[in-house]
């Protein structure tokens, strides 16, 4: 069953005790809303990530790949609008210099009934006005630390793909529609950030831009909208847990005429983890006229020349992460005991065996170790002879390993070994030669 109370505050354990993810610099009192991938954590963002290329670029004849930098020219963000519109507005308190956003409920207070109290410090009258924020980190390029040599880290992968457009047209001999696609960090310096991997300074996205003829741009937009669920719906995440919300005119982004969040219902209620944005031409009009160089596509059949409009979708690999993390979560009760089990979809699961010696002795862990170095050939598996069996299997529930290969004293005398499937808790007996085979069945299907 999925459990109904404190699911965050079980699975940021759960996520440390098995090393999916630990607390940036900790040692040090960690560093606020910046999250590490461990062991297990990579493999599954990476898995993650690696999807959605297959299906993004490898799958399709009409997306490219690319990986853009993420220092870019500065002045790429004041053509798209984030050096003057990327803010929050946000109040200071005078006394404990804490910052809130304006619209922060503690702050609000109740209509006719403002709150004008620190909810920090809880002194009266020292909170200014609000004043607006630039969510942009920035740094120096070069030694000197003057003006000039200002650069962000960008707070979106998009850009990228925007300045290249043109490069990637050209080498790639695309047609228009044609789409580019890029996975990499952004950095934003939320005021409020929380919720675990939710909302962090750092994190990466997915994104892919799609470049379409205008007047094209709705039908595309319906069409990657439907793909975009297809494909999360492949992911094992439960669909009843997904769903649109359309943007309303108050929070449309600048740079958007329609845009649908795919929202999933997280312990602490419906929250975005991907949009479908309609872009029109916003970008590439600004970057034209920002740089003086041409973005214009000759349409060589019709003789048309255009801007070519924009169907964005943008994902963010560390929120599908927390997605499949907190969907797969369940707790259950087995024989009497409590049992903790990550369900993850198996194309994703970190690790996809684990191999174990029922006990040291009696050439069990000389034929456990053989079929580990032949399973680890085609899988990332584990090997572990620590603890009783019981033990290890429920390490490997945590882990969300789909199955348990046990190594037992009939194995020795026959060949064969125990499979335990993760989520029925079956085992049945495999013939050890024929393992790689019968995993590769299962993982398949
Ligand atoms: N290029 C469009 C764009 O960046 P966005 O809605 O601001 O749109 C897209 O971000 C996705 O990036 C979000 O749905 C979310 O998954 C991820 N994202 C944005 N800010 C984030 C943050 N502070 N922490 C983690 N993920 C974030």
């Amino acid at each position: 069953m999925p459990p109904t109370d404190n699911v965050m505050d079980k699975l940021v354990s759960l996520a440390k005790r098995r090393g999916f993810v630990f607390q940036s610099s900790e040692i040090y009192g960690g560093l606020g809303s910046v999250w590490d991938y461990g062991p297990l954590g990579v493999e599954l963002k990476k898995n993650i990530k690696e999807r959605w290329w297959r299906a993004m670029v490898h799958d399709r004849e009409d997306i490219e790949g690319l990986d853009a930098a993420i220092l870019m020219h500065p002045k790429v963000w004041e053509a798209s609008g984030h050096v003057a519109g990327f803010t929050d507005p946000l109040v200071d308190c005078k006394h404990c210099k804490n910052r809130f956003r304006a619209d922060d409920p503690r702050i609000k207070g109740t209509p006719g009934e403002p709150t004008v109290q620190c909810p920090v410090c809880g002194s009266k009258g020292t909170l200014t006005a609000p004043r607006m924020f630039n969510l942009m980190f920035r740094t120096f390029m070069g030694p000197v630390e003057e003006a000039a040599a200002v650069v962000y880290l960008r707070p979106e992968t998009a850009q990228g793909i925007y300045v290249n457009y043109l490069n990637v047209l050209q080498s790639s001999r695309q047609k228009i529609p044609f789409g580019i696609a890029q996975i990499g960090k952004a950095f934003r310096n939320e005021i409020t950030p929380g919720n675990f991997i939710f909302r962090t300074r750092e994190f990466e996205q997915m994104e892919m831009q799609f470049f379409v003829k205008p007047g094209t741009d709705l039908e595309w937009f319906e069409f990657w909208r439907h793909e975009r669920m297809k494909w999360l719906a492949g992911l094992g995440v439960r669909p009843e847990k997904l769903r649109f919300h359309q943007h309303t005119k108050d929070e449309l982004a600048h740079y958007a005429k329609d845009a649908h969040d795919v929202q999933y219902e997280f312990p602490f209620g419906w929250q975005e983890f991907e949009g479908i944005h309609n872009r029109t031409n916003f970008d590439l009009s600004r970057h034209q006229e920002f740089s003086g160089k041409k973005l214009e596509y000759l349409d060589v059949a019709t003789n048309e020349r255009f801007i070519p409009y924009v169907v964005e979708t943008s994902a963010g690999a560390d929120r599908t992460t927390l997605v499949v993390m907190v969907d797969a979560y369940h707790e259950e009760e087995v024989e009497g005991e409590k049992r903790v089990v990550l369900r993850l979809h198996p194309a994703i699961a970190p690790l996809k065996a684990a191999v174990f010696p029922l006990v040291n002795k009696d050439g069990m862990p000389e034929l456990a170790r053989r079929i580990f170095d032949d399973l680890r050939k085609h899988y990332n598996t584990f090997y572990d002879d620590g603890g009783s069996i019981g033990r290890r299997y429920r390490r490997q529930d945590e882990a969300g390993t789909p199955f348990g290969i046990t190594i037992d004293g009939q194995s020795t005398q026959d060949g064969s070994v125990t499979v335990r499937d993760r989520d029925t808790l079956k085992q049945i007996r495999v013939a050890a030669d024929r393992l790689a085979e019968y995993l590769a069945e299962r993982l398949r299907s």
